[in-house]
């Protein structure tokens, strides 16, 4: 008898559901489980092949809100959702809360020259908007603010860097609907990674409103008759799924090419691959500093040096964006988020040749 026309089984089907309910406490992901994720596996495995769709999807479950370990560095604040609140009440406490929150809307376009040797002529002054931590559900006053700045600028390519979602787990809708938003005003070609805020069940939708994910995948742009390469890797700070060997694959060994990754901590795998530049953001750049913008945590195992801005190791040149967004606590302190104009250069002979590491 079909459970439609049976009161015992309706009632016995939502007496399971309110018992699952109240030991996860999620009804939505459950009905999402129920209903819509083995349409979304369907399309992962066709999109990015079984092995790696099954390993994301499983490492994300297995890994869900874990505070200590797991990821490459030891400590993830991200998914200990008590200090939010913590945080939270001791800057109101202290008065300081509204001030945060005010600074997370002073949004700043930083314009940046960054440096791909042997750049073909035709690509000299391409202009990359750079997009980077988002977490468009965690502050939608602000994500309204950042729309209106992009819509009036000019650029050539649009790249993302992860970090779309506030949370790192749980409902994706909130995220979709945010992104859908801020597809709507991007008119040139969008490219994108996913972060450690992010599901892989995200990527259909993210995709057909326009975004195309790099997870472990490279693409070519062309102008006129001359090409660089693009690349980007799935996210290698908590799930640890990024795979720089199969987004090098189908680079040839002498052309121009740029990294994204959500993470600088792959500066080393990224530069000893031939990368010529890496794009990342993650950091925030500390968020909330002390005074003269000193982060302290980046979240990060990398060199200080690479938290924010513009940097170079052997001869990559990288630039960590510290984000359009916030997260874990809506406050910014001595670090306003930004949106990043980056200026393709060939460069001068020095900046070319320079091997020695900044720091
Ligand atoms: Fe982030």
């Amino acid at each position: 008898m079909r459970l439609a026309h049976n009161p015992y089984g309706l009632c016995a089907f939502f007496c399971l559901l309110h018992g699952l309910t109240r030991i996860n406490t999620r009804p939505m992901d459950i009905l999402y489980t129920l209903l819509m994720k083995d349409d979304i596996e369907n399309k992962l495995h066709k999109r990015l092949g079984r092995v790696h769709a099954r390993q994301r999807l499983g490492i994300e479950s297995d890994k869900e809100r874990h505070i200590f370990g797991g990821g490459l560095n030891f400590f993830h604040p991200e998914n200990w959702y008590s200090l939010a609140a913590i945080l939270r009440y001791t800057l109101k406490l202290t008065g300081l809360y509204y001030l945060g929150q005010r600074n997370t809307r002073r949004l700043r376009v930083v314009h940046n020259s960054l440096c791909l040797p042997g750049l073909p002529g035709a690509f000299e002054g391409y202009t990359i908007l750079h997009l980077s931590d988002l977490h468009v559900d965690m502050n939608q006053q602000a994500m309204r603010h950042m729309t209106s700045m992009i819509s009036e600028m000019d650029y050539d390519l649009c790249v993302l860097t992860g970090d779309y979602r506030a949370r790192t787990f749980g409902a994706i809708d909130a995220t979709i609907a945010g992104m859908s938003q801020v597809a709507h005003v991007i008119d040139k070609p969008a490219f994108a990674v996913l972060g450690n805020h992010d599901s892989i069940l995200m990527v259909p939708e993210l995709e057909d409103m326009g975004f195309r994910l790099l997870l472990n995948e490279s693409v070519v742009l062309e102008r006129g008759e001359e090409q660089i390469y693009l690349a980007g890797v799935d996210d290698a700070h908590y799930f640890r799924v990024d795979n720089i060997q199969k987004a090098r694959s189908n680079i040839p060994e002498d052309a121009p090419s740029l990294l994204l990754s959500h993470t600088p901590e792959i500066y080393q795998q990224a530069a000893h691959a031939d990368f010529n530049a890496y794009l990342c953001g993650h950091t925030h750049g500390g968020q909330i500093c002390i005074p003269g913008g000193y982060p302290i945590t980046l979240d990060a195992k990398c060199p200080r040096y690479m938290g924010s801005g513009s940097w170079q190791y052997h001869t990559m040149h990288g630039y960590t964006s510290v984000g359009a967004g916030s997260s874990i606590v809506n406050v910014r302190f001595n670090c306003p988020p930004e949106i990043t104009l980056h200026r393709l250069t060939a460069g001068t002979k020095s900046q070319q040749g320079s091997s020695a590491q900044r720091r």
